[in-house]
């Protein structure tokens, strides 16, 4: 370990709360898909901010608006218009076919928005999301996440009905007329990229429908590319209700957004709901640029084609138990402990991150080249080498 890495590991470790499990690097610098650490070691990064750095690192169309905006106006109130916060809106009404857009700072506050949207439209505090699902840690979000070992120490919670993905008759059954929502991802990231069927978000469109209950997508990961289709509910061609985004929505920059069909976003009255930061006219300048460079640079075809490329490499080449994804977005269970895989591939400088155990998951920017997935895809292939050597000696 350099002496640089070795003081800030144990600055960090006295000066920040001990929530993040931390691969041992300290990264400083970022361009395209590749980052380096603060000894110059180069990385292959497919791991992109957990499918934030959609455009790449530090793409120049959203540095020339972040240094432009921010010689102009930074922040102000939402007391008051902005040009940028409005324009963006209407970027993803256009994208989205939604109605209209709130706009905050993270994925957990964008899902916390769309319970709250709920409770006000239906006045119903009943919430159905599926098992494995991930929507965030706040008090509301983390209602609806799965993981019991997440919520127990935080109880008591709002707790969603959790009823198993891609099961449409679990589903039929678990929502009657106490329920206001059903919060689904349209592919599920943290569970390990699970694809449900397109008829299943199909089927949740007509249950909710019959109930009179909300649909919500969340597509804080899905969104934006990630899946070879601007939006995940592209795939199915479902229309939700509520939708909530974050993640590569601002190129980078810290940027939520939840969007709404307009009689569902009528029910928010003036006041009952609020974001100091929400949709401020640097992310805003940042998000629009992202937008841009996504359609110029056509990354969300770019996203298709590359995720299947890499998915027919990583299924020639590593033997794996199961490749799963669309577009970029891909989990790939090995028969190998990953949590190794993952370290290893560090050492050889490719970051990557696992989902579980026997899961790695694939995200990386959607600028990657054929040569950079060959790379990643020949480097895991290594590792299993290695560690079957070690084994199964001859
Ligand atoms: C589907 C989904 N929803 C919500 C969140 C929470 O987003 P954030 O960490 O920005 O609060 C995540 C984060 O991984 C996510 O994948």
């Amino acid at each position: 370990m350099t002496q640089k890495k070795e003081e800030l590991m144990r600055r960090e470790a006295w000066a920040i709360f001990q929530t993040y499990t931390r691969q041992p690097v300290v990264l400083a610098r970022g361009s395209g898909t590749r980052v380096w650490d603060v000894d110059g070691k180069e990385y292959l990064d497919f791991v992109a901010g957990i499918a934030v750095n959609n455009v790449g690192h530090c793409h120049p169309k959203v540095i020339e608006a972040i240094k432009r905006q921010s010689e102009i106006l930074i922040h102000t109130s939402n007391l008051y218009y902005t040009e940028n916060q409005i324009l963006l809106a209407e970027r993803l009404k256009a994208l989205t076919g939604m109605d209209r857009a709130f706009f905050c700072n993270s994925g957990a506050e964008g899902v916390e928005s769309a319970l709250k949207l709920v409770r006000r439209t239906t006045g119903k505090a009943g919430i159905i999301a599926a098992e494995h699902c991930f929507h965030g840690r706040t008090l509301g979000a983390l209602g609806a996440t799965y993981k019991a070992f997440y919520r127990e120490p935080f109880r008591p919670l709002n707790e969603a009905t959790f009823v198993p993905y891609n099961d449409v008759e679990a589903l039929k059954a678990a929502v009657n007329e106490k329920i206001g929502g059903v919060i689904l991802e349209p592919i599920q990231g943290e569970a390990g990229v699970y694809v449900p069927e397109d008829s299943y978000l199909r089927a949740a469109r007509e249950i909710c429908d019959d109930a009179k209950a909300l649909l919500i997508f969340d597509e804080v990961q899905t969104g934006f590319g990630r899946t070879g289709r601007w939006f995940g509910k592209e795939h199915p061609g479902v229309q939700p209700d509520i939708m909530t985004l974050a993640k590569a929505l601002a190129g980078g920059l810290p940027m939520g957004a939840m969007l709404a069909r307009e009689d569902v976003a009528k029910s928010f009255q003036r006041g009952d709901h609020a974001s100091t930061f929400g949709g401020g006219a640097l992310v805003s300048a940042a998000a629009l640029a992202s937008i841009q460079a996504m359609e110029e640079e056509r990354l969300v075809k770019r996203s298709e084609e590359l995720g299947a490329y890499a998915m027919s490499q990583i299924q020639t080449n590593l033997d794996p138990r199961e490749v799963r994804g669309r577009g970029l977005m891909i989990g790939v269970d090995l028969d190998a402990d990953c949590k190794m895989v993952v370290e290893k591939a560090l050492k050889k400088g490719l970051l990557l991150n696992n989902t579980g155990d026997h899961t790695l998951r694939l995200v990386p920017p959607l600028v990657v080249t054929k040569d950079q997935i060959d790379r990643g895809v020949r480097v895991i292939g290594e590792i299993l080498e290695e560690s079957s050597a070690v084994l199964e000696p001859a």
